[in-house]
């Protein structure tokens, strides 16, 4: 579904951020991203949510090779990305409900179904009372809820996230990348850039790790113990 051969990237004539990375992530696939501050995580999240193009190589995404198509091209190639992004970026002026809601708009689903989807997954995320809370008025923690909410609501078919449970204490951590898990088995492909140990050891699933720029890709430990389990 996503191939990247030889991709660069560079902000202005700054150094290149990432360089050489090649890598292919399979529909339904689960990895995570990770690596130290500054090796160039939230860059590479940023071409496969096409905010950027490459400097140089070629990116793939949906059938599509992103350096030869128009802008107008991307816009619904992007409606089947959903983004949590490291600093949430909620649209300040609108509350928790409307921020979440906003994908099914853009999307033109009937209000009855956006009401009653936005306000189940809004009170599984704990964020029932706050609905119509502003996000400047929220914790760090209760935003970023809301941008996973947000991502997920329209059952992406690639669904991308940068530190998603940064702000959050491990029980709502872990019941938010339970959902994730939830998605990827009904078929969305995920990545999630995180730095957390204690997350990936209890997640198991394939690493993308980068340093530097440059990328390699891991299997999850214990990967093959796994799959033998799998079989006998
Ligand atoms: N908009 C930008 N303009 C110029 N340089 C940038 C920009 N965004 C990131 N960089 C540079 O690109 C490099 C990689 O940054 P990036 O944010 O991708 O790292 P990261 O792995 O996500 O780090 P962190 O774990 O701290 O979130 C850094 O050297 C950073 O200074
Ligand atoms: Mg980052």
């Amino acid at each position: 579904m996503i191939t990247f051969e030889h991709v660069g990237l560079r902000y202005g004539i700054g150094p290149e951020v990432l360089s050489d990375v090649s890598f292919s992530l399979a529909p339904g696939s689960f990895h995570f991203l990770t690596g130290p501050s500054g090796a160039g995580k939230s860059s590479l999240l940023s071409l496969l949510y096409l905010g950027r193009r490459p400097t140089r190589g070629r990116v793939s995404m949906f059938s599509h090779e992103i350096g030869r198509i128009s802008r107008a091209q991307l816009s619904p190639l992007r409606q089947r990305i959903g983004v949590v992004f490291q600093d949430f970026r909620l649209m300040n002026h609108l509350s928790a409900f409307d921020n979440v809601a906003l994908p099914l708009r853009i999307q033109g689903k009937p209000e009855k179904e956006i009401r009653n989807n936005v306000a189940e997954l809004l009170d599984w995320a704990g964020l029932g009372d706050h609905m119509n809370a502003l996000p400047p008025t929220l914790s760090g923690g209760q935003q970023q809820r809301i941008a996973i909410a947000r991502a997920v609501i329209a059952r992406p078919r690639l669904l991308l996230a940068d530190e998603p449970t940064g702000n959050l204490d491990d029980e709502i951590g872990y019941r938010l990348m339970n959902l994730f898990e939830q998605l990827n088995r009904m078929g969305t492909t995920i990545v999630v850039a995180t730095h957390s140990h204690v997350m990936m050891d209890r997640f198991h699933h394939a690493r993308l790790v980068l340093e530097d720029g440059h990328l390699q890709v891991a299997e999850p430990k214990n990967w093959l113990k796994r799959k033998l389990d799998g079989v006998f």
